[in-house]
Parts: structure tokens; sequence; C-alpha cells
């Protein structure tokens, strides 16, 4: 039997006018799999979640999701067939409350009693936003924040999560917390594509990674190797 990919990405090249952003790369997130993507700033990490969900369009090359090719394909309905995307600095609405976020994060879902049953189910794992689901969501702190925005992917009901960057400017002690809520999700049957700053600790999660440097895929290879050459870590990983 042939490996269970969920996402492929075939010779995707995605450019912001004359800027080539991503320059044909392919890349493949099996069922089950946390994949992180690396590299430094500038290499085109989100314009590849970007261009997953929808937000960027592709200039050439494919993306397969369970086999059907989604490329072009408008953004809420990129969501709605199970792929969703966590942005970049979280974009906590202000002015809405915590659960009105979340509900808003349910909005390709059509289904009252099924939106209804999400919302609990958010809750019940980040107990915290139920604590403060009237209060202003631009009230949490930044960990807060980024629970909320991955609480608000949640109420799609994701098959494959693509999370830009989860523990960006957080406090060390919350990064950890992050990873670990990345990881439970994933043990709870949710694929992952993580693009992450932390390479060490993104490696220690991942199966399998893939490093970008200019808009080229690098480098690939099973997490744990990875991490475990010093080359490696070095030349593309930082300290
Ligand atoms: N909206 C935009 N308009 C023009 N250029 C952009 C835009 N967003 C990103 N870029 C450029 O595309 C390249 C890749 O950016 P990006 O995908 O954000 O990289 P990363 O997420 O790895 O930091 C960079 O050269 C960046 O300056
Ligand atoms: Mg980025």
């Amino acid at each position: 039997m042939t490996s269970d990919v969920m996402l492929k990405l075939e010779g995707i090249a995605s450019a912001y006018g004359k800027i080539d952003a991503v320059k044909g790369i392919d890349l493949e997130v099996k069922r089950g799999q946390i994949v992180t993507l690396l590299g430094a700033n500038g290499a085109g990490k989100t314009t590849t979640l970007k261009t997953i969900s929808g937000l960027v369009r592709a200039k050439a090359g494919r993306v397969l999701f369970e086999g059907n090719d989604i490329t072009g394909m408008p953004a809420h309905q990129v969501a709605r067939a199970g792929v969703v995307h966590v942005p970049e600095g979280r974009h906590v609405l202000r002015g809405l409350s915590v659960r009105e976020n979340l509900e808003l994060g349910a909005f390709t879902v059509k289904d009252a009693t099924l939106r209804k049953d999400r919302l609990e189910q958010v809750f019940a794992q980040f107990p915290i936003l139920r604590t403060r689901a009237n209060s202003d969501g631009s009230l949490l702190s930044g960990g807060e924040q980024q629970m909320l925005a991955i609480g608000r992917a949640l109420m799609h009901g994701p098959k494959i999560l693509l999370l830009d960057e989860p523990s960006m400017g957080l406090a060390p002690k919350l990064v950890l917390e992050t990873m670990r809520i990345v990881k439970r999700l994933n043990e709870a049957g949710t694929t992952i594509l993580l693009v992450e700053q932390n390479a060490r600790l993104a490696l220690r999660l991942a199966h399998y990674g893939y490093v970008l440097e200019s808009g080229v895929i690098r480098l690939e290879g099973e997490a744990k190797k990875l991490s475990a050459d010093p080359s490696i870590v070095q030349a593309y990983l930082g300290s």
C-alpha cells in the first residue's frame, strides 16, 4: 500500500508582482503527521501556507488535498474542505468577545448543533477561554490569544492545520505550552503543517521537516535526522 499523503504540493510557485517568494517547491504531509517548514525570515514560509489555504494564488504548480486539486480554490472553500490556516500574528478581533471570536471561526459550519458542540470542545481543550468567554479577545495575554486563534481554527473541524509561527512573541514558558498544545492536537488526530522560527523545538515535535531558503527547499528529512546533524543545525537552524 502506498503511504497516505494528505497534502501534496507539486512545483508550487507564488509571487507578489515581480517578487518571486516561492519558486517551485514540492512538499508532502502524510495523514497523522506533524511536518515542520523551517527557514529564515523572508524564506517564503508564510507565502507557502497562504498558497495552500487560498489566500495567495499559485503562479505555477498544484496543491492536492486528499487527492483533489485545490489549487486556486477560494479560501473559505479550502477551509470547508478541512484545510485550516492559523495565520501569523493571531489576528484576534478587537471589540469582539472570546466567544464571538470563536463563533466567527465557525462561519463555514452551517449546522448550529455542530457549531455548539465544537465550541464546547474548544472550551474543554482550553478552559481559560471558557473563563474569559465574555471578555474582549484583544484583552487576553499573548498565550491566551494564541489559544484563541487555534481554538477558532478548531471551530472549522480541520483535518489539517496550517500553523504559522504559533510561538512568535511568547515568553519561553508559553512557547513550550504552545508546543504541547500542538502535540496534543496531533495526538487527537489532527494532521499539522507547522511553520516555526524555533527550529529545534519544532523538530523535536515533528515527524518530518523541510528547510526553505529564498523560496526553494534546500533540505528535507526525518525530523530526528535533521536535528541530529550538527552541520545542518549550524547552517540552517541557527544556534
Ligand atoms: N504582501 C507582500 N507583498 C510583497 N512582497 C511580499 C509580501 N509578503 C511577503 N513578501 C515577500 O515575499 C518573500 C517571502 O515572504 P514570506 O513568505 O512572508 O516569508 P517568511 O514567512 O518565511 O518570513 C519575502 O521576500 C517577502 O519580503
Ligand atoms: Mg512568515
